[in-house]
């Protein structure tokens, strides 16, 4: 088992917005988190990287509790976050490790990640953002940093990849495209992945295995079978 979620319940400024939730990732699976707006998919991923603290409940990582692990700490075992906004407030402590480095280029930013610049070129053409490879992160549209943040992330090649609605900003024809490279290349790594979405028809031919989420809750599996 990569990772297990066991009855976690939180609390955000004295509202519970996780119920008691429970949560399993395979080896090398990618999971869906399916589920409405606010019924709390980001949570969830923001809890498993140290961000919030539950309130009850543990989180371990290949059968080792990580439940007192910071998020520096988390990142160090091998998880890693791509938010859904590029712009949470929380992203300035651990830019590097979501999104991108400020203040170098989109190349220089990959190649500190990829040491082959060969290989940084040819993705940096398959994420579609090879013609602004000479452009600060900054300067780049929310859809193009996303596309930035996740190359990034699958490079660093984690354990435990945390995508949070991370097509939100990027057309439909790339995302399919982007989807099937991104598959590939979570399976030939063995990169485990948890992937939220509020629409169930994005996690088709992307995720291996669906959940809903409702209520800070996973709904059960006889409902889940219907989807
Ligand atoms: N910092 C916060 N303080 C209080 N409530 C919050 C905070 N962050 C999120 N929430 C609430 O928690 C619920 C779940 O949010 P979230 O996990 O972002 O949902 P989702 O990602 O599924 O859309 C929402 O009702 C939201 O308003
Ligand atoms: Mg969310």
């Amino acid at each position: 088992m990569m990772l297990l979620l066991k009855d976690l319940s939180l609390q955000l400024n004295g509202t519970k917005i996780l119920n008691g939730l429970n949560l399993n990732l395979n080896d090398g699976e990618i999971l869906g988190l399916n589920g409405p707006n606010g019924c709390g998919k980001t949570t969830t991923l923001l809890t498993i990287f140290g961000i919030y603290k539950q309130r009850s409940g543990h989180i371990t990582l290949e059968d080792a509790c990580i439940d007192e692990l910071k998020t520096h700490e988390r990142i160090n075992s091998g998880i890693l976050f791509v938010p859904q906004s590029l712009h949470q407030f929380w992203i300035s402590c651990h830019q590097r490790v979501c999104g991108f480095t400020p203040g170098i280029t989109v190349l220089a930013n990959v190649c500190e990640v990829i040491k082959s610049e060969r290989r940084a070129l040819k993705l940096l053409k398959i994420f579609g953002i090879d013609s602004i490879k000479q452009s600060m992160p900054a300067q780049l549209s929310w859809g193009q940093q996303q596309r930035l943040a996740i190359l990034r992330m699958c490079a660093f090649k984690p354990k435990v990849l945390l995508l949070d609605e991370p097509f939100g900003a990027i057309d439909l024809p790339s995302e399919k495209k982007l989807k099937k490279f991104i598959r590939q290349y979570l399976k030939e790594n063995r990169i485990s992945a948890i992937y939220t979405t509020s629409k169930s028809i994005k996690t088709k031919d992307f995720c291996d295995r669906v959940i809903s989420i409702k209520d800070g809750k996973i709904k059960s599996l006889r409902k889940q079978e219907k989807l």
